[in-house]
């Protein structure tokens, strides 16, 4: 009996370390959905005198840097790893998980060179994760990510990235983790109880009108037979417009970003 445990305990053992450069064996960001213990350095031990530091992008078809998804859209993903002391190499690995369902989140597509998918099982179920095929000498790995196609409220990237000395074993090298929380790009606005038409009241109005929402911090009037347009700023609810001479108005109510989210007419008595 003693040397039947043995012997599973030393597959089990192999099982674990029968990792290579090109992977990592089993899921170490320290996603929500992981085993809290682990990371790179369950096998990776740690050099002292090397600081390991991860910089994680998600960029737009623009190339601009983005804290919010569109459902649907295509996103590049650019995670670098750098540490002083000249490492030789570098490692990663990365998964998108939706932060209510703990799904995997999006879909991956167009990876960088040296950068790989892989399915790892994670507590009985099957888990998407990005790793490196090969240690890569700039520590850039990159991958294009779409967004869900229907709104899945806020999705956190976990990464962890390692900084290895290439030394054939796991000694001499440092890790690190960290994580990126993409909001829903239309958590803050696709409140039901927003009512479109009767986002600013009254209307027409005289001295003053009132919003509906809180979102809105400002609004610009613009006086469209003029090309006037007037800015001013939402105190407690309420605009006051008794400076707008009379005239009909377009209201682009925008969100304290400056981002114009409705329009909407005015009369101004
Ligand atoms: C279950 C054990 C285990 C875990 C966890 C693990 N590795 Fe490794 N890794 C190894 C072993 C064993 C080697 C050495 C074998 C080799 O060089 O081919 C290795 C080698 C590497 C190498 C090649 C460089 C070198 O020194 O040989 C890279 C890069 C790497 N791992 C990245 C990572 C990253 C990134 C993580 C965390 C996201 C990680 N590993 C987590 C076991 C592990």
């Amino acid at each position: 009996m003693r040397h039947i445990l043995l012997y599973f305990g030393l597959i089990t053992v192999s099982v674990l370390f029968l990792s290579n450069a090109g992977g990592v064996p089993q899921g170490v960001t320290g996603s929500i959905t992981e085993a809290s213990h682990n990371s790179c350095g369950t096998c990776h031990t740690s050099q002292t005198d090397v600081d390991v530091a991860i910089d994680f992008k998600i960029l737009n078809k623009d190339n601009q840097q983005v804290t919010k998804y569109i459902s649907g859209e295509t996103y590049s993903i650019a995670l670098q790893v750098n540490a002083n002391n000249n490492p030789k190499s570098y490692g990663f690995q990365l998964t998108a998980i939706e932060e209510d369902t703990k799904d995997d989140a999006g879909t991956w597509d167009r990876y960088g060179d040296k950068v790989k998918p892989v399915i790892l099982t994670i507590f009985q179920k099957q888990r998407r994760y990005l790793n490196q095929s090969a240690p890569k000498i700039d520590g850039l790995f990159t991958a294009e990510w779409k967004a869900p196609e229907t709104d899945k409220g806020n999705i956190v990237f976990y990464y962890a990235g390692i900084a290895v000395n290439l030394n054939g074993n796991t000694s001499g090298d440092k890790h690190t983790k960290g994580q990126f929380k993409l909001k829903s790009n239309t958590s803050s606005i696709d409140d039901k109880t927003l009512d479109k038409k009767i986002l600013l009241y009254p209307n027409p109005a005289g001295n003053h009108i009132r919003l509906q929402s809180d979102l809105i911090t400002q609004i610009d009037f613009i006086d469209p037979s003029c090309h006037l347009t007037v800015h001013l700023s939402v105190e407690d609810g309420i605009v006051d417009i008794s400076s707008l001479p009379v005239g009909l108005y377009i209201c682009l109510l925008k969100d304290h970003h400056g981002q114009a989210l409705f329009t909407q007419q005015l009369i101004k008595l």
